[in-house]
C-alpha cells in the first residue's frame, strides 16, 4: 500500500458533503482500487457550526480556503465552493503555487479562467481535474481526454443543464406555463442561487466552453458562445413543436469550421423520437462525433450530491493511481486561439410571432421573408385574440444571417405586435 493521499476539501455544500460521505463509506474499496488510503485531513466552509449531516470532527477546520489550500498535510486541494472568481480562484491559485494538485467541480471558473489556470498548473508541474464540472455524473471529460483521444472530433453537442431540461419537459408533460414551472423548480431547490445562470443558458454555456477546448484543442472561449436562454419559450411553442414531431431543448452544439469555432447554446427543436428528444427531467445527454468512433451518446444525472461526488471521486482516484493529464488534454500553450464563428450551415427555423390583426399583415411578413431569400415550408394561425393574430411559420433551410436580416426587417414593418421568437430546428 502506497502513502495515503491526503485531501483538503473547501466547500461542504451539496457536492462537498457528497465527497466526504463517499470517502468515509467506501474507504476500503477506494484503497483496494487505488493502492492508497484516501484520507481527508482538513475542510473549510463559511459556517463552522452548521450541521451538515456528516461527522467532520476528525478533520482540521480552516475558515480560510486559501490557508487550507497551502497546508503541508494536504496533497490534493478539492475546490467545491463555486464562483468563477473570489475564494475559489484565489484558493486554486494558492494550491497550485504550493505544489498541490487541484480537483474542482467549478465550471464557471474553468470556462472563464481555464487557460491561465492550466498554464499555471503546468508551470508548477501540477494538474487540475474537473470531471464534475460538466454533466455531473457522466464521465464525459474522461471520455474526451482519454477514450476518444485517437479521434479527430467533429462535433460535440448535448443537453447540459438539468434544470432547463426539467422545466421544458415539465411544461410539456403537465401543460403548465413557464412561470409556474420556474417557480416549481425554485421550490424544489433546482435553481442556482442566481437563476439566470440556469435559464439564461450561462451554466450550460460554461460547460460547452470546457468541452470545446478539449474536443478541438482550442482555448476555452465562453465569450465566443452564441448564447440564448429558455425564458422566452412558451407553452404554445412546446405545443406547436410537439404537433410537428419535435421537442424543445436547450441544446449546445460545438464544431470547428473553416471559418472558426462554432459554439452555440440555445433552445432548439429536435426530433421527438431522437435520443435528445426523448430526454426527460433533470437528466443530461452529451453526444460526441469523431472521425473514427462515429457517434457516441452518454446519458445520466447532471447534478445532485451523489452523481457530482461520484465524478469528483473519479478524479481523486485517478490522481491516487498516478494518472496525470494536461488540463484540456494537451499542453496549454498549444491550445489554438480560434475566432468564434456563427453557424454557416443552413437549417430550418421555427418562427412565432404576434401580428397586428389587419388586412395584409401576413402578406407583409411573407414578403420580408421572400426578400431575404427565405422560403416558407409551413404556416399556421392559431388562438386569435382581439387585436393580435399569433402566427407560426416553419421555414425551409436558411442561414442564420439571412434570418437575422429578415427578423430586423419584420420589426421595421407596422404589423408586428411583439418581437418574434426564432428557434433553430436541429436534425440530430
Ligand atoms: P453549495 O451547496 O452552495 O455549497 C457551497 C459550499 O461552499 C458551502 O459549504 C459554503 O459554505 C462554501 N463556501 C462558499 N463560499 C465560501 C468561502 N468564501 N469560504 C469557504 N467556504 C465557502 O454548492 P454545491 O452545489 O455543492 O456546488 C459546489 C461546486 O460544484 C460549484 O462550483 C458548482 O457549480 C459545482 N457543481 C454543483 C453541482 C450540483 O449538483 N450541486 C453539479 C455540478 C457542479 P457554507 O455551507 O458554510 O455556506
Ligand atoms: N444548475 C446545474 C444544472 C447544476 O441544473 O444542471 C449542475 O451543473
Amino acid at each position: 500500500m502506497g502513502a495515503p493521499l491526503r485531501l483538503g476539501i473547501a466547500g461542504l455544500g451539496t457536492v462537498g458533503v457528497g465527497v466526504v460521505k463517499i470517502v468515509r463509506k467506501q474507504a476500503a474499496m477506494l484503497a483496494t482500487r487505488t493502492g492508497r488510503r484516501i484520507e481527508i485531513t482538513a475542510v473549510s466552509a463559511r459556517d463552522a457550526n452548521k450541521d451538515r449531516g456528516v461527522n467532520l470532527s476528525s478533520y482540521a477546520w480552516e475558515s480560510d480556503p486559501v490557508a487550507l489550500a497551502s497546508r503541508d498535510d494536504v496533497d490534493i486541494f478539492v475546490e467545491l465552493m463555486g464562483g468563477a472568481d473570489g475564494p475559489a480562484k484565489d484558493a486554486t491559485e494558492a494550491a497550485l503555487a504550493a505544489g498541490k494538485d487541484v480537483v474542482t467541480a467549478n465550471k464557471a471558473m474553468l470556462a472563464l479562467h481555464g487557460q491561465t489556470l492550466a498554464e499555471q498548473a503546468e508551470a508548477a508541474g501540477r494538474v487540475i481535474s474537473f470531471e464534475a464540472a460538466v454533466a455531473g455524473g457522466i464521465p464525459i471529460i474522461k471520455a474526451l481526454r482519454e477514450g476518444l483521444a485517437g479521434n479527430d472530433i467533429t462535433r460535440v453537442m448535448g443537453v447540459m443543464n438539468g434544470t432547463c431540461n426539467y422545466i421544458l419537459t415539465r411544461m410539456e408533460n403537465a401543460e403548465l406555463p413557464y412561470d409556474t414551472v420556474f417557480q416549481e423548480a425554485a421550490d424544489l431547490g433546482y435553481l442556482e442561487a442566481d437563476p439566470t445562470l440556469d435559464v439564461g443558458g450561462i451554466d450550460a454555456g460554461h460547460k460547452l466552453a470546457i468541452l470545446s477546448a478539449i474536443a478541438f484543442g482550442t482555448r476555452p472561449d465562453f465569450a465566443g458562445i452564441e448564447l440564448e436562454g429558455i425564458e422566452r419559450v412558451t407553452i404554445e411553442d412546446i405545443h406547436q413543436a410537439a404537433d410537428m414531431g419535435f421537442r424543445i431543448k436547450l441544446l449546445g452544439v460545438a464544431q470547428r469550421t473553416g471559418r472558426g469555432l462554432e459554439q452555440r447554446m440555445m433552445p432548439c427543436l429536435v426530433p421527438a423520437s431522437s435520443p435528445l428528444g426523448q430526454l426527460e427531467g433533470g437528466t443530461n445527454m452529451v453526444v460526441v462525433e469523431g472521425d473514427a468512433v462515429e457517434q457516441i451518446v452518454m446519458r445520466g444525472p447532471g447534478a445532485g450530491e451523489g452523481p457530482t461526488a461520484s465524478a469528483v471521486m473519479g478524479d481523486i482516484c485517478d490522481l491516487a493511481r498516478g494518472t496525470r493529464l494536461a488540463t484540456f488534454g494537451q499542453p496549454a500553450d498549444g491550445l489554438a486561439n480560434v475566432p468564434p464563428a456563427r453557424s454557416g450551415l443552413p437549417a430550418p427555423y421555427y418562427l412565432r410571432m404576434a401580428l397586428v390583426d389587419k388586412p395584409g399583415a401576413l402578406a407583409k411578413i411573407s414578403t420580408v421573408l421572400g426578400d431575404s431569400g427565405i422560403s416558407i415550408d409551413r404556416m399556421r394561425q392559431y388562438g386569435h385574440s382581439e387585436s393580435t393574430a399569433p402566427v407560426l411559420i416553419v421555414t425551409h433551410k436558411t442561414t442564420r444571417e439571412a434570418l437575422d436580416v429578415a427578423l430586423i426587417a419584420m420589426q421595421q414593418t407596422d404589423v408586428m405586435a411583439s418581437a418574434p421568437v426564432a428557434l433553430r430546428i436541429e436534425h440530430v
